[in-house]
């Protein structure tokens, strides 16, 4: 009985917001409560437009698949990152972004110190354990003034926070089920990553992490 009582204030919480550098906060929890909108319109985005494994312009094929919705997705092959209108699949437009999530996005951002946020492209990737993405910086974006805002679903993850400089220490963040992580302004161009998956099976996503960056990239 205690538990449960426990559990209920725990659930009345507001979602904690936690602060990692001076404009990158990590929202925990923040995503649930749309979940019950999100999760099946992002079953029909990735019918229309299936997670697939890209290469990099170095010919390494990523560990991570994916995909995109909204009016710009970003792609890779070797002959180079990009934001493309097309998915070069299916020579098909992304399938559009879904309102539940930019209003996320949007009230995420918000949380976070950015008003207006306005994202064109939403970036779908999908970890199997072992699956993992190296330091990199978002630079493909036409400029840097709007925040990035990501949302973890499924397995937890741990996410390299870095510095400036590639070889900066780098901090080791959780990512669980619902997070959402933002980070811009004086942060925007920290580098980042994800270290391998852990094996395990998540009640709700399966063996799977996704991961879902909104970004103003045109
Ligand atoms: C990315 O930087 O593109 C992905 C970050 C993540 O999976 O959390
Ligand atoms: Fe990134």
């Amino acid at each position: 009985m205690t538990l449960n009582l426990f559990a209920e204030a725990e659930l009345a919480q507001p979602p904690r917001r936690e602060q990692l550098a001076t404009q990158t906060f990590v929202l925990r929890g923040f995503a649930l409560p749309w979940l019950q909108a999100l999760l099946p319109a992002l079953r029909q985005v990735v019918a229309a437009a299936p997670l697939r494994r890209m290469v990099t312009p170095g010919g390494f094929t990523m560990s991570v698949a994916l995909t995109n919705c909204g009016s710009l997705g970003w792609t890779t092959d070797r002959q180079g990152y990009r934001y493309s209108p097309l998915n070069p699949a299916t020579a098909q437009p992304w399938p559009a972004l879904p309102d539940c999530l930019r209003e996320l996005a949007q009230q995420a951002a918000a949380a976070a110190g950015f008003a207006d946020f306005n994202p064109d492209a939403c970036l779908i990737n999908r970890y199997v354990p072992g699956a993992r993405m190296s330091l990199h910086q978002d630079k493909n974006e036409r400029d840097y003034a709007a925040p990035i805002v990501s949302i973890s679903l499924g397995l937890p993850a741990l996410f390299q926070l870095g510095g400036a400089q590639r070889s900066d220490p780098s901090l080791k963040v959780p990512l669980l089920h619902g997070d959402v992580m933002v980070w811009g302004g004086v942060d925007r161009l920290r580098f980042h990553g994800v270290l391998p998956l852990k094996e395990g099976v998540h009640e709700v996503m399966g063996a799977q992490r996704i991961n879902l960056t909104l970004r103003q990239a045109g």
